[in-house]
C-alpha cells in the first residue's frame, strides 16, 4: 500500500517533470533565449545587461534585432563574433572592459543600425574593425580612451549619420580619418585633447548638418577653419576657455543657420566672422568676456531671431546696436553688468517677444520706460527684471509697477550744465590747463568737447578729455586759442556751453621757429623738430621743452661759446706782449667745415685761409 502510493506519487512528479520540460523545449524552439539572458520574444529581443558576462553568450535567435549586452565584463571581440545574427538592428556593448576589438568582429551584420560601445577601454580601433556594417546609422563610441582616429577607420560605414566621439583622449584626427563618411548628419566631439580643429578630416564630411566641438583646446581659429562643409546648419563651440582670437574669415565657407560659441574667451563680438552668415537665425555667445555691443555692425544679420549672451560681462549696448535685425525676436543678456537697455538698439520693438534682462544692475529711468510699458505684452519667460536703482524703487519687479505709479517713477532729468557764467581763460605758451565743464542730470550725462574747428576731440592726445570730464590742453600753442565748446548729454537731452581759451606768446615767440634755424647747426641735434611746427595735431608725441626755454638755452649756449674766445684771444695778447717782438697779424690756415680752430670767425674766406690784425 505505502509502495503503491510512493510510485504513484512518483509517476505524477515524473509526468509533471516531463509536462513541464516539453512546454520549455516548445519555448526554445519557438526563440532560443542565451543562458543568463532575458528574452522578449515579442520584440525580438535578447536583454543579457548586468549578467556578469565575460564573453559573448552563445545561443541568440537568429532572428533577434536587439541585443543589450551591456554592463558586463567583456574584454575582447573576436572576428565574426556575431556571425549568426543576420537580422539584429541595435547592438548595446557600451560599459564593458572592452580594450580589444578584433578587425572584422562586426562582419555579418548587415543589417545593424546602432551600435553603441561606448564607456570602454578601447585605445585605438584599427582601421577594418567596423567592416561589414553597411547599413549602420547611428556610431557612438564616446567616453573610451582613444588616442588617435587613423586613415580609414570609418571607410565602410556609408549610411553612418550619426557619430558620437565625447570624451575621449583625442590627440590625433588623421586627416583621411573620416573618409567615406558621406552620409554624415551630425558629428560630436567632446571633451578631447586636441588643440586645434581638424580643418583636414572635417573637410571630407561633405555632408555634415551639425558639428558639435565641445571642450578642445584651442586658443585661436584660423581662416577657413571648417571648408568645405556647405550643408553645416549648426555648429556649436562651447567651454573653449583658451579660445580668444577668431581669424576674420575663420568661418568662411559656412552658411550656418545656427552657431553657439559660448564659455569661450572672446572678449569682443566677432563681427568679422559673422558678417557672411545671413541665414543665421540663432546665436549664442553667452559666457565670453564681451563687454560692448557695437553700433550698426550685426546688420548682415538680417534673419536673426535670436540672441543670446548670458553672463557675459555686458556693460553697454550701444543705441542701434541690433540695427537691421528686423525678426530678432528673442534677446536673452540675463546675468550681466547692463545698467540700461535703450529703445533705440532695436531696429523695432514689434517683433520683440521674450526678453531676458534679470540679474543686471537696472536703473530704473526714463530708458527702460518702454520695457515697462510693455510689460505685459513682452515675456520675460518667467524671469522678470528688477530695479537695482534710484533708491525708491530698488527690488521691484518691473511687473508690479501700476500704470498710475509710472509717470512719477521711470523719469530722467535732461543734462545741465552747472557753473554757467561765461568762462575765458588765459594761459601762456608751453603750459598746461585745465577747461572744466562739470554737469548734473538723471542719469548721469556724459561729456563731449568740439574743439574750435568743431571736431570732436578725444580721450587721448595733447588736447584730451579726462575721465572726470574736464578738457586739457598740453603744453598750449598759439594757435590752441578758440571758443571749445561743452556737450553734456544724457537719455532726456543735451546742454552745451562754450569755454574760450586765449594762449598767450611770449614776445617774438611767432617767429620763434623762424629763428631757430640758424642754431641748428652741428652739435644742435633738436629731439623732434616736428611738434613745434604741428601744434595742431593731437595724436602727436609732447614736446618736451617750449619754444621759450629753447631760445634760452641756445642763446646760454652762444654767450658762454663768444666768452671762451674772449678768454683765449687776452691769453694770445699777453703772449704776444711777453715775447717782445711784436707781430700785427697772424695768419691762420684751416680746413673749411673743420668747426675747431676757426677762431672768432670774424672773416671767413673761400680759400680757408684768413688773416687777423692783433692789436
Ligand atoms: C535590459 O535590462 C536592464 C535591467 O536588467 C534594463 O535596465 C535595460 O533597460 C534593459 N535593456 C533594454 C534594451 O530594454
Ligand atoms: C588629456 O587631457 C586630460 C585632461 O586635460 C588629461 O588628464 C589626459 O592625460 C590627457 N591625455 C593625453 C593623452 O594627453
Ligand atoms: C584671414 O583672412 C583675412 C582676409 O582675407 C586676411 O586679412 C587675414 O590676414 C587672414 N588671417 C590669417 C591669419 O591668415
Ligand atoms: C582670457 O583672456 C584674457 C585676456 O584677454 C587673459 O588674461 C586670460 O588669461 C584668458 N583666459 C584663459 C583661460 O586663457
Ligand atoms: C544657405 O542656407 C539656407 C537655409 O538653410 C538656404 O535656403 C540657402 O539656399 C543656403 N545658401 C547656400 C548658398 O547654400
Ligand atoms: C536665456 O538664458 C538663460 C540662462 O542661460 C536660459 O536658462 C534661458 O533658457 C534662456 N532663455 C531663452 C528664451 O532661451
Ligand atoms: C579732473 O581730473 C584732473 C586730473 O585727473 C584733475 O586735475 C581735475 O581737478 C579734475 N577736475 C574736476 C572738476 O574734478
Ligand atoms: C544731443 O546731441 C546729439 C548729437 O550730439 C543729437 O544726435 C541728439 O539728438 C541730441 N539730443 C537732444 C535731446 O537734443
Ligand atoms: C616763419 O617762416 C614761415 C615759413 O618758413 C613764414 O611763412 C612765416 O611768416 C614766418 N614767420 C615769421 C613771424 O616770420
Ligand atoms: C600735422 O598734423 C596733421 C593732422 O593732425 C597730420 O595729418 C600731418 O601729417 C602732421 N604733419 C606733420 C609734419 O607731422
Amino acid at each position: 500500500m505505502f509502495v503503491a502510493a510512493a510510485f504513484w506519487r512518483k509517476a505524477c512528479w515524473r509526468a509533471l517533470l516531463l509536462w513541464a520540460a516539453g512546454l520549455a523545449s516548445a519555448a526554445d524552439s519557438l526563440w532560443p533565449c542565451p543562458q543568463r539572458c532575458e528574452c522578449y520574444p515579442e520584440v525580438l529581443m535578447a536583454n543579457c545587461s548586468g549578467r556578469n558576462l565575460a564573453s559573448v553568450p552563445e545561443g541568440s535567435s537568429s532572428d533577434a534585432q536587439r541585443l543589450d549586452l551591456s554592463h558586463n565584463r567583456l574584454k575582447s571581440l573576436a572576428r565574426r563574433q556575431f556571425s549568426g545574427l543576420a537580422q539584429l538592428r541595435e547592438l548595446d556593448l557600451s560599459d564593458n572592459m572592452l580594450s580589444m576589438i578584433e578587425v572584422e568582429a562586426f562582419m555579418g551584420l548587415q543589417n545593424l543600425l546602432t551600435l553603441r560601445i561606448c564607456r570602454n577601454h578601447l585605445k585605438i580601433i584599427s582601421v577594418g574593425v567596423f567592416s561589414g556594417l553597411p547599413s549602420l546609422r547611428l556610431l557612438d563610441i564616446s567616453e573610451n580612451e582613444i588616442l588617435v582616429f587613423l586613415d580609414y577607420t570609418f571607410r565602410e560605414l556609408a549610411n553612418l549619420q550619426y557619430l558620437e566621439v565625447t570624451e575621449n583622449d583625442l590627440v590625433f584626427i588623421s586627416q583621411r580619418a573620416f573618409t567615406g563618411l558621406t552620409n554624415l548628419k551630425e558629428l560630436n566631439i567632446d571633451r578631447c585633447n586636441l588643440t586645434s580643429v581638424p580643418t583636414e578630416a572635417l573637410s571630407q564630411l561633405t555632408g555634415l548638418v551639425q558639428l558639435r566641438l565641445s571642450r578642445i583646446g584651442l586658443s585661436s581659429l584660423p581662416n577657413a577653419s571648417f571648408r568645405k562643409l556647405g550643408r553645416l546648419r549648426e555648429l556649436v563651440m562651447m567651454h573653449c576657455p583658451w579660445l580668444d582670437t577668431l581669424a576674420a574669415n575663420c568661418l568662411f565657407g559656412l552658411n550656418l543657420t545656427s552657431l553657439t560659441l559660448s564659455h569661450c574667451n572672446l572678449s569682443t563680438l566677432p563681427y568679422a566672422p559673422l558678417h557672411h552668415l545671413v541665414y543665421l537665425r540663432y546665436l549664442d555667445l553667452s559666457y565670453n568676456p564681451i563687454t560692448f555691443i557695437q553700433a550698426n555692425l550685426l546688420g548682415d544679420l538680417l534673419r536673426l531671431q535670436e540672441l543670446h549672451l548670458v553672463g557675459g560681462g555686458l556693460l553697454h549696448v550701444e543705441p542701434q546696436a541690433f540695427r537691421g535685425l528686423a525678426y530678432l525676436r528673442i534677446l536673452n543678456v540675463s546675468y550681466n553688468q547692463l545698467v540700461t537697455l535703450e529703445e533705440s538698439a532695436f531696429h523695432s520693438i514689434g517683433n520683440l517677444e521674450i526678453l531676458r534682462l534679470e540679474g543686471n544692475p537696472l536703473a530704473c529711468d526714463c530708458r527702460l520706460l518702454w520695457i515697462v510699458r510693455r510689460r505685459l505684452r513682452l515675456h520675460f519667460d518667467g524671469h522678470p527684471p528688477v530695479c537695482a536703482e534710484p533708491v525708491q524703487v530698488q527690488g521691484r519687479v518691473f511687473q508690479d509697477f501700476t500704470e498710475v505709479e509710472l509717470p512719477s517713477l521711470f523719469t530722467c532729468r535732461q543734462a545741465r550744465i552747472l557753473r554757467r557764467k561765461p568762462q575765458e581763460v588765459r594761459v601762456d605758451e608751453g603750459h598746461t590747463v585745465l577747461l572744466y565743464c562739470k554737469a548734473d542730470g538723471d542719469p548721469t550725462p556724459s561729456i563731449a568737447w568740439l574743439s574750435p574747428k568743431h571736431t570732436l576731440l578725444s580721450s587721448s592726445g595733447r588736447i584730451r578729455v579726462l575721465a572726470n570730464g574736464s578738457l586739457e590742453v598740453r603744453y598750449a600753442q598759439v594757435h590752441d586759442s578758440g571758443s571749445y565748446l561743452c556737450i553734456a548729454s544724457n537719455a532726456a537731452g543735451n546742454d552745451t556751453f562754450p569755454i574760450s581759451l586765449r594762449v598767450r606768446g611770449f614776445p617774438s615767440s611767432s617767429s620763434s621757429h623762424n629763428r631757430s634755424a640758424p642754431f641748428s647747426m652741428e652739435g644742435w641735434s633738436l629731439p623732434s623738430p616736428q611738434p613745434a611746427t604741428n601744434g595742431s595735431s593731437q595724436g602727436l608725441q609732447p614736446f618736451p621743452f617750449d619754444a621759450k626755454t629753447l631760445v634760452i638755452a641756445v642763446t646760454m649756449g652762444f654767450l658762454s661759446f663768444l666768452s671762451s674766445v674772449a678768454i683765449c684771444f687776452v691769453f694770445m695778447f699777453f703772449w704776444s706782449q711777453s715775447k717782445g717782438q711784436i707781430k700785427h697779424t697772424a695768419t691762420i690756415d684751416f680746413v673749411p667745415r673743420a668747426s675747431g680752430g676757426a677762431g672768432a670767425g670774424t672773416t671767413s674766406t673761400e680759400t680757408g685761409r684768413f688773416t687777423m690784425k692783433l692789436i
